[in-house]
């Protein structure tokens, strides 16, 4: 597998990332047009935008980036791994090779959301209020949501937007430091 930038000149790249896109989160994105407005939008010189190549040079994963807070924070936005090549280490390989160019750009924190919108966690169908963090520390997964698959890769659940998407459906931000935490901050 390879993971190179994203080519927006490349017209069947651009079509294969849209597709996949659009087959993947049909609720973010649910025709080719908004997908491949998004595929497009990904490229330029303060963005990071990559996809996974497998054999033949098929686009089997794609996933961009875009600087906040000037540049210290980015958000990982989208991630998607085509259905036949899932759970084959595609998404780690893929937010890893991020994570390398988050930090050579000065990153020190990216970040994301990852919605709740099917009953995928306990949060799903919840009033989060007035206590949102406790039902952050009692989540479960209940089917296969991704947050653990970002745990995995050394993220932390840091916050919670309620109703993000609906009354119930909330989206869970989700965070991971691009230094070692251990290191303590110096005086200053
Ligand atoms: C989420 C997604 C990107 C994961 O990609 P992937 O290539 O299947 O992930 P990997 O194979 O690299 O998995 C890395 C680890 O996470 C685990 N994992 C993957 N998906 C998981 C899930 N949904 N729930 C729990 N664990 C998961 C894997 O088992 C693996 O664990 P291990 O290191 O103990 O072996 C992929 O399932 C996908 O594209 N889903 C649809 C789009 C989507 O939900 N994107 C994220 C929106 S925020």
């Amino acid at each position: 597998m390879d993971i190179i930038d994203l080519d927006p000149a490349d017209q069947r790249v651009t079509q294969e990332t849209a597709t996949l896109l659009a087959a993947s989160l049909p609720a973010g994105w649910p025709d080719m047009d908004s997908a491949r407005a998004e595929v497009t939008e990904s490229v330029g010189p303060e963005r990071i935008s990559r996809i996974a190549l497998g054999e033949r040079g098929a686009v089997i994963g794609w996933v961009a980036a875009r600087p906040e807070y000037a540049g210290r924070v980015w958000e990982l936005h989208p991630l998607v791994v085509h259905p036949a090549h899932r759970r084959q280490g595609v998404g780690r390989a893929l937010v890893e090779d991020l994570e390398a160019h988050v930090r050579a750009r000065g990153g020190l924190t990216l970040w994301l959301g990852t919605d709740d919108e099917d009953g995928g966690t306990t949060l799903f169908g919840e009033t989060l209020y007035p206590h949102p963090l406790d039902h952050l520390l009692g989540i479960r997964n209940l089917r296969n949501h991704p947050y653990e698959f970002y745990e995995k890769l050394g993220f932390v659940i840091a916050g919670v937007v309620p109703d993000a998407n609906g009354r119930g459906r909330p989206d869970i931000l989700m965070a991971k430091p691009m230094y070692d935490p251990e290191k303590r901050l110096g005086r200053r």
